[in-house]
Formats: structure tokens, C-alpha cells, sequence
């Protein structure tokens, strides 16, 4: 399908990373509102970044309410427009794909290539803006807890381990209850490091399974990195970690300010005297390092603290898998919340 009529018109813009730019949009036929995320593929690392959320985000055949929704991923170039499809013979599609297997750019650099990716729009912000700008709430954290666990289970179901897991990259729908009260919905979102395993790496043959594909490219955000990612020689597992990281942080609420940003984020971190160190970075200087948990709260859900406490072992064997992840975080939501009644 090419055409030259554009179908969505940009709003405004609600956010810029260091790879594209996002808007707010509208359908023009429907009204409906969506998000449009543009990526300029000028270098090989840019292609590379949009083909890897390209293939994450197309190769999920259900939809899950804690994942973003690709409606559609359109290809531009100069005035034409392509929907791209998966496994797609288009040559403007191939060349993309070479691009970013050659890391370099193999077509016309005259020429001006985009991918927009068009997807749910979330209203709440991220998590960082959404928790920081409200009080602690125990209601909340519980349902996020339970609503990332579930989004890792089905990720990780299907195969992808998305690499970059933090609270930048987890989004909020703010949606209402019959009852009119606030009913925030998180989106895993930010696929550009994600990987898909199609088998299992040791054996062509046997069924794929997240947690036996091995990876080797150190890539992630350093506070939310693994100490086996800094190695670079990481599975699934590594996901885990940057969940634990993140849930530790949210329940404490542990921030830092971000260097670069000012920003402040939720992430827990190792204080060596003035300095904050990436707990992945501790680890591997010090494998046998206690954490101390809970860090800020006088006391803590012995489950839970446990949970923490395994999700960021140093050796990945030690975490629990996505599946038992969902599991136990269940367990303790179901816990919390007898304690309420
Ligand atoms: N679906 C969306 N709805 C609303 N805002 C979004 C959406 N997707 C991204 N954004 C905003 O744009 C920012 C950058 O998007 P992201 O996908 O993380 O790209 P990058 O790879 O550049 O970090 C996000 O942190 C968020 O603020
Ligand atoms: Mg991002």
C-alpha cells in the first residue's frame, strides 16, 4: 500500500529521546487519539534501533493491556508512504534491513527515509513524572508491581527481552473506574534495545525459551543494568534485575538526580561516600555485597523483601524467572491487601 495522503495529524510534541521524536496525534478519518513516534533512519544506529521495535512490537500476535499497542508502523520516504509489514519483500523495507546489518547506509543518502510508529497514547506521563508528582500510595504501587510482573511474564511468553527496562520507558493511561476514581494503566514502552529470540541458541531445534538465549551486546541504561550486562554476557534474567531495581525504588521511593537531565528518577543505587554507584556496578566489584532492605522504610513485607532480594542477586540463577516473578508478586499483593481490610 503507498500512498501520499497523510492519515494522521500531529498535535503537539509530548516527548524526544535521543533517537526520534513522539507526538500526540489524531486520526483524521476517526478523531481518535494516538501517539507517533518519528524515527529519521540518516544513520545505521537509528535504523537499527527502529527495526529492533519494529520486529518486537510486530512479532506479538495479542494484545496486552500493560504493553503498548502498535496500531501500525508506516515507512516514509520523501512523499510516499509505506505500511511496512513483517517479513515484508518491499525494497525500501530490504534496505533498511541492510542498512542495518552492514552498519552502513546502503541507500540514497539524498533521499529522506522515516519510520513512524503509530501507537497507544498515554496521558499520564511516565512512571517518574506520575509517582514523583503524587504522594506515596501502597494502593498504587501494588497494582504497578503486579501490572509490570504480568507485562514481563508476556513479554518474555513471547519471546522478547526488552533490555531497557526503567521508569522513563514504563508509561501511564490514566483511565476511571465506574465509580469515577483515577484507574492508572502502566505501558511497557520503548522497544529500540529490545531482542527477539526465535530459538534457543544451543539447539535449532528445541522450542525457544527466553532464559537460555544468550546475549552479549552490553546495552541498557548503567543504573538499571545487570552486573552479568556490564560483562556482557546476559539472558532474560536481565530483566529482571532492572524490575527489581525498579520496584525496589517505587516502594521506597529511592531517587537519584540524573546527571545530564537534572531529572530526578526513581532507581535504587549504592552510596560509596559522596558518590552513587549502579548497584550492577557494585555487584561486580563486590559479588558477596549485602543490600540493605528496606533502605528508607522501618520495615518491609518479609515477602517482598525477599523478592527484592533475589530479583537482584548477582548470579542470574539466583532470580526468579518472569513466570514465577508474576506468581509471587500475586502472593504478595494478595497479602497487602487483606491487611487493608
Ligand atoms: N505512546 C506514547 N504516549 C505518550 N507519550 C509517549 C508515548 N511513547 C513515547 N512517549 C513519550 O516520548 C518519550 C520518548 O519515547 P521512547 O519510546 O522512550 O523513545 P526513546 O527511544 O527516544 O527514548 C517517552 O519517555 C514519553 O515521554
Ligand atoms: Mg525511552
Amino acid at each position: 500500500m503507498v500512498s501520499s495522503q497523510p492519515k494522521y495529524e500531529l498535535i503537539q510534541e509530548v516527548g524526544r529521546g535521543s533517537y526520534g521524536v513522539v507526538y500526540e496525534a489524531l486520526v483524521k478519518r476517526t478523531g481518535a487519539r494516538m501517539a507517533v513516534k518519528k524515527i529519521r533512519c540518516h544513520s545505521p544506529e537509528n535504523v537499527e534501533l527502529a527495526l529492533r521495535e519494529f520486529w518486537a512490537l510486530s512479532s506479538i500476535q495479542s494484545q496486552h493491556p500493560n504493553v503498548i499497542h502498535l496500531e501500525e508502523c508506516v515507512l516514509q520516504r520523501d512523499d510516499l508512504a509505506q505500511r511496512m509489514s513483517h517479513g515484508s519483500s518491499s525494497p525500501l523495507y530490504l534496505e533498511l534491513v541492510e542498512t542495518s546489518l552492514k552498519g552502513e547506509i546502503t541507500f540514497d543518502p539524498c533521499c529522506a527515509y522515516y519510520l513512524w510508529f503509530v501507537m497507544d497514547f498515554c496521558d499520564g506521563g511516565d512512571m517518574n513524572a506520575y509517582l514523583l508528582s503524587r504522594k506515596p500510595s501502597r494502593k498504587t504501587n501494588t497494582s504497578f508491581m503486579l501490572q509490570l510482573g504480568s507485562a514481563l511474564a508476556f513479554l518474555h511468553r513471547n519471546q522478547i527481552i526488552h533490555r531497557d527496562l526503567k521508569p522513563d520507558n514504563i508509561l501511564i493511561s490514566q483511565g476511571r473506574t465506574f465509580a469515577g476514581t483515577p484507574e492508572p494503566t502502566l505501558k511497557v514502552a520503548d522497544f529500540g534495545l529490545s531482542k527477539v529470540c526465535s530459538t534457543s541458541g544451543l539447539n535449532p531445534e528445541e522450542p525457544a525459551s527466553v532464559n537460555k538465549c544468550f546475549l552479549s551486546t552490553a546495552c541498557g541504561t548503567d543504573f538499571y543494568m545487570a552486573p552479568e550486562v556490564w560483562e556482557g554476557h546476559y539472558t532474560a534474567k536481565a530483566d529482571i534485575f532492572a524490575l527489581g531495581i525498579i520496584i525496589w525504588a517505587m516502594v521506597e521511593r529511592i531517587t537519584f538526580v540524573d546527571v545530564e537531565t537534572q531529572k530526578e528518577l526513581l532507581g535504587s543505587y549504592v552510596q560509596q561516600g559522596e558518590e552513587i554507584v549502579p548497584l550492577g556496578e557494585a555487584l561486580l566489584e563486590n559479588p558477596k555485597m549485602e543490600l540493605l532492605i528496606p533502605a528508607r522504610m522501618k520495615s518491609m513485607n518479609a515477602g517482598m523483601k525477599q523478592l527484592i532480594r533475589e530479583m537482584l542477586s548477582f548470579n542470574p540463577q539466583e532470580r526468579p524467572d518472569a513466570f514465577e516473578l508474576e506468581l509471587r508478586l500475586v502472593r504478595i499483593a494478595c497479602r497487602e491487601l487483606d491487611w487493608d481490610t
